[in-house]
């Protein structure tokens, strides 16, 4: 793909991570000699804004019903998709009569069992098969399909028009934003409103988290871009609102231009996008040193505690410690094994970089020196949960936003 996703302009290569194997695919050792690789090179379109991915895996490569990503298995996402839910109902659907949600990517019914508890009308779309029977197990009504034009018209013939459309960490996963965006048009009700939230591009560039570039983020969203994507079917953006979670992301709320006020957020954050230069290539080109310097650091630093003889656990599995184990060229060598709670990532090895993933206990049970948090977006909680690491000596080793010891 040389041309954008969005507005099929030209776009700017700016680097490159190497060859990448699938962010989840975890795999056992006779899987190794199949396992499938492409290169992993974001681009910027200088017309629309997007930082897009050049080249993705096909969408049933990573998604299907052996998909290794649980929503649920974090407590502080639960609380949050708890809140975004009510955000939803306090501020979308007071006026309502029979309020209709739909959601997109709705993994294992994280966000969806708080409208389900409150006998609120949804859909889940989610096509990973296995994480989607655990929503219909809890009584959340899911359909295992990608969500494109062609499904929005038969929800609208099944369900009816929605009030809301949502979706958390995948609006960024589903290369053909166009025909998401058409669907999304077609299935919202003249005054619905669509509200997502991902990543956020500000948070990546001046964190220097380069490991929210993997196979299934095809997109780094800014306000800019994602108004501009959106700006094409009709639906306009009417506030942003930040969000903590996942290390920096942006909540997105759009609705059929014209159908609501647009907040003064919207105009605040375009400026700042501005400021920050995420409309310049340059600042994508300073990214990439910034990437060389964090995967220089965090090896140099990996082989001086190895030289010393300490040992080193990756705490969490994370789709994002794909993205940094193959960059940097970190394997078993470096790092002993990863510790991870989700059952089906445990006694596979990761991706690309085949090191062993264990289960917790191997972790709690012979504690190592070093814990490189893989899971840096979950710190808060893994602290909260992890003091007897630290109080037996443990410490921690991040790389986001720098390479550093903490205490
Ligand atoms: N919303 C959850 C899950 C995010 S993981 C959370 O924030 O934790 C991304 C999810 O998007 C996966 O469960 C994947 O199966 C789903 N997905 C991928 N492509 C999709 C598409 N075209 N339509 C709907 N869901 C999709
Ligand atoms: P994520 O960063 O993509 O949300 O992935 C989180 C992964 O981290 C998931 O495989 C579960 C794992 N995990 C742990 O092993 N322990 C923890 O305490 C938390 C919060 C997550
Ligand atoms: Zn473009």
């Amino acid at each position: 793909m040389t041309n954008c996703r969005v507005c099929n302009s030209k776009i700017e290569p700016f680097m490159t991570f190497g060859k990448m194997p699938i962010a989840n695919g975890f795999l056992t050792s006779d899987q190794i000699s199949s396992e499938y690789f492409f290169e992993l090179a974001p681009a910027f379109c200088s017309e629309c804004g997007m930082v897009q991915l050049i080249e993705q895996p096909s969408a049933e490569k990573m998604f299907h019903e052996n998909y290794a990503f649980f929503s649920s298995t974090s407590k502080h996402m639960q609380n949050h998709f708890k809140a975004f839910a009510n955000y939803i109902m306090d501020s979308h659907f007071k006026n309502r009569e029979v309020p209709f949600v739909v959601e997109l990517g709705s993994n294992d019914g994280i966000m969806l069992r708080n409208f389900k508890e409150e006998n609120v009308k949804h859909l889940g779309v989610e096509p990973s098969a296995n994480v989607a029977d655990v929503a219909r197990e809890q009584g959340i009504q899911t359909i295992s399909e990608f969500f494109n034009l062609e499904l929005a018209k038969r929800i609208v013939d099944e369900y009816g028009n929605a009030d809301a459309v949502l979706s958390a960490n995948v609006m960024c996963h589903i290369p053909d934003i166009n025909s998401v965006a058409e669907g999304i048009a077609y299935l919202l009700k003249d005054d619905g409103v669509l509200v997502f939230e991902d990543p956020y591009l500000g948070d990546v560039i001046t964190k220097t988290s380069y490991d929210q570039i993997y196979d299934e983020h095809v997109f780094v969203f800014s306000a800019t871009s994602v108004s501009a994507a959106f700006g094409r079917h009709g639906l306009e953006l009417i506030d942003v609102l930040p969000q903590v979670t996942h290390g920096g992301s942006m909540r997105y709320v759009l609705a059929p231009k014209g159908s609501h006020k647009v907040s003064e957020n919207v105009s605040v954050i375009f400026d700042k996008e501005q400021a920050q230069g995420l409309d310049k290539i340059k600042t994508y080109h300073a990214f990439k040193a910034n990437c060389e310097k964090s995967r220089n650091d965090l090896v140099a630093l990996l082989n001086i505690l190895k030289s010393e003889g300490k040992r080193v656990v990756g705490y969490a599995a994370t789709s994002k410690s794909t993205t940094v184990t193959n960059y940097c060229g970190i394997g078993p060598e470096l790092i002993e094994f990863i510790s991870d709670t989700t059952p089906i990532k445990q006694g596979k090895l990761s991706p690309g970089a085949h090191i062993p993933v264990k289960s917790y206990a191997e972790f709690s049970k012979n504690m190592p020196e070093y814990a490189l948090l893989f899971a840096w977006n979950h710190a808060k909680e893994i602290f909260e949960n992890e003091e007897a690491f630290k109080a037996q000596g443990g410490k921690w080793i991040s790389f986001v936003p720098k390479v550093e010891i903490i205490e």
